[in-house]
């Protein structure tokens, strides 16, 4: 075709298949591999998601372009290729990383995830900067791999990260998509709804990992899409559990123990309580009713107050005049 974009897609397409070569069969890439490896990923799934291993110099895949006759020079806005500003030798971005290709919807490689082997190197993850091809935003971790799943099975689950999707990959949960990293745009959200309504979010058991289970689900929710969060336990991610608890919890606890965003928020608030005090008793309570004023449905409010009345003995004319004073409140 005559896309403009042609050699950058071209070059993408290279830089992928170079990466995975040396990761699957080089000595190169052998420490790469070996660091997969003991993160529990099997060989089907490194082929599947096509990891890849940049190598620790300076220009490997700036050389292996000019050998191949691409104007290097025109890839200098492309993100695959760094420009000195002294006017020297282009060098690569990507050196000594896990890569993990990213792919447009139509499944294209537009730009890289790559992860240092070491603890000490940041960032964590190096991504592709914005180009005209890469779209961070605008697209989903596992979108073209995991589509099809997601129609057949009418269920999408979203994850952080892109070990999470792998592993739960592995795990048998193959309808897993990333937003590579906490935000969700309104624009995925709408991709998402494109494929489904049911969406489970299954983020990290950190801050981070509820307060964005929220703010997503919200952004979901008024696209139309029904949403349940998956509980993973303080301390851990997806990845983590699926490798410290294996295959079959985690299934269970994707399918059987996911919840709604209220139960969830409700669960959550009662983790950080001691209800055996009266003091604190008291102010659960509160917070519950706060949480339910953004509840839209009044069936579903009736449902989590008669809860809060049968748990803690109220009678429900008490906890509606409560709503009603804390809703007055807030107005
Ligand atoms: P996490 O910090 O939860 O990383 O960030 P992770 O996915 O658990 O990675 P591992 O298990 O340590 O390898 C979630 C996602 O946020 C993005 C990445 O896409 C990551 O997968 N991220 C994180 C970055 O882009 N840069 C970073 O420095 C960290
Ligand atoms: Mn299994
Ligand atoms: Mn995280
Ligand atoms: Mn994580
Ligand atoms: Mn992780």
């Amino acid at each position: 075709s005559s896309d403009v974009h042609d050699p950058l897609r071209r070059a993408h397409e290279l830089a992928a298949r170079f990466y995975h070569h040396l990761f699957m069969n080089t000595e190169q890439g052998r420490n790469a591999f070996q660091y997969m490896e003991n993160r529990g990923l099997t060989e089907q799934a490194l082929l599947h998601f096509q990891i890849g291993y940049a190598p620790n110099e300076r220009s490997s895949l700036t050389t292996l372009l000019e050998k191949r006759e691409f104007d290097v020079q025109s890839l200098e806005s492309g993100g695959l290729l760094q420009f000195p500003e002294d006017g020297r030798k282009a060098y690569d971005r990507f050196h000594n990383r896990v890569m993990f290709p990213l792919h447009d919807l139509q499944g294209r490689v537009i730009g890289f995830n790559g992860r240092t082997l070491h603890k000490e190197s940041k960032p964590k993850y190096l991504n592709s900067p914005e180009t005209e091809l890469f779209k961070k935003n605008e697209i989903l971790y596992g979108f073209h791999l995991a589509k099809q799943t997601v129609r057949k099975k009418d269920q999408l689950v979203l994850f952080e990260g892109c070990m999470d999707v792998i592993s739960a990959w592995m795990a048998g949960v193959d309808h897993g998509m990333a937003a590579l990293g906490t935000s969700l745009t309104t624009r995925q959200a709408k991709l998402i709804r494109k494929l489904t309504e049911n969406v489970v979010l299954c983020y990290d058991g950190d801050h981070a990992g509820r307060e964005a289970a929220f703010k997503n689900a919200q952004s979901l929710q008024s696209v139309g899409c029904n949403v349940l969060i998956c509980p993973i336990p303080d301390g851990s991610d997806p990845d983590e559990y699926i490798q410290t608890q294996g295959h079959e919890a985690f299934r269970t606890l994707v399918y059987e123990r996911s919840q709604s965003v209220t139960s969830f928020k409700i669960q959550s608030l009662r983790r950080e309580k001691n209800l055996q005090r009266e003091g604190e008793q008291r102010l659960y309570i509160e917070q519950v009713l706060e949480i339910l004023l953004d509840i839209e449905s009044a069936i579903d409010r009736e449902y989590y107050l008669k809860e809060l009345s049968f748990e803690f003995n109220l009678s429900m004319e008490a906890l509606h005049t409560e709503l009603n004073d804390l809703s007055r409140k807030q107005h």
